[in-house]
């Protein structure tokens, strides 16, 4: 994913294989995030009509996506259980300003990163996986790759002058988030130290 600053290191990959019900609680939790992100940005700039009507339609898509990991989850009969949210996005919101307009264009770069750190990873995890979730991990990274590009679109047009130096700052964070030492393993989570 070209807006990576840095690649999920093995370490990741090689124990999210490895602990396939942890990992898959916490996909179907970010799905469902997805969709509420959207919904939220949806309800903060209803002025913005392309931008809504886009997101209005992603939120929908990412809640199928929450159904087909919910359909897995129960062919592979892993229960569902609560999790504590991991640092991933906790530490990503807290980088984004708060002023306006500013956090609009940190909210769509923000998407941005989060959606191709997702397809960059179920592209990783996809070949590792048995059969019906490999299929399902295929057809994810393609659809949050179009979901990147559509945030990053948006950055772009909204803020042409400032999206690329917030980029690097925002994506510089990101990095440091998905690849250092993390205490979880979750979808987004550094490598886990146990
Ligand atoms: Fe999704
Ligand atoms: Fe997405």
């Amino acid at each position: 994913m070209a807006i990576l600053r840095a690649p999920t290191p093995r370490a990741w990959v090689v124990a999210a294989a490895a602990r396939l019900p942890e990992l898959l609680v916490d996909h179907a939790n970010c799905e469902k995030k997805a969709a509420s992100s959207a919904m939220a940005l949806i309800f903060a700039y209803p002025e913005d009509t392309p931008l809504v009507l886009a997101l209005s339609r992603l939120a929908r898509e990412e809640l199928r996506h929450f159904e087909q990991v919910q359909r897995a989850m129960r062919e592979l009969a892993i229960p569902i259980v609560r999790q504590r949210p991991g640092r991933y996005a906790h530490e990503l919101r807290r980088a984004l300003r708060t002023t306006h307009p500013e956090r609009k264009l940190d909210l769509l770069l923000a998407a941005a990163l989060i959606e191709a750190r997702s397809a960059e990873r179920f592209a990783l995890l996809a070949g590792r996986l048995p059969p019906p979730l490999g299929a399902l991990y295929t057809q994810l990274a393609d659809s949050e790759a179009r979901h990147f590009e559509l945030y990053l679109d948006f950055a772009r047009e909204r803020a042409p002058l400032d999206w690329q130096a917030r980029l690097a700052g925002l994506g510089a964070r990101e990095a440091e988030l998905a690849t250092t030492p993390d205490t979880e393993l979750r979808f987004h989570s550094g490598p886990p130290v146990h």
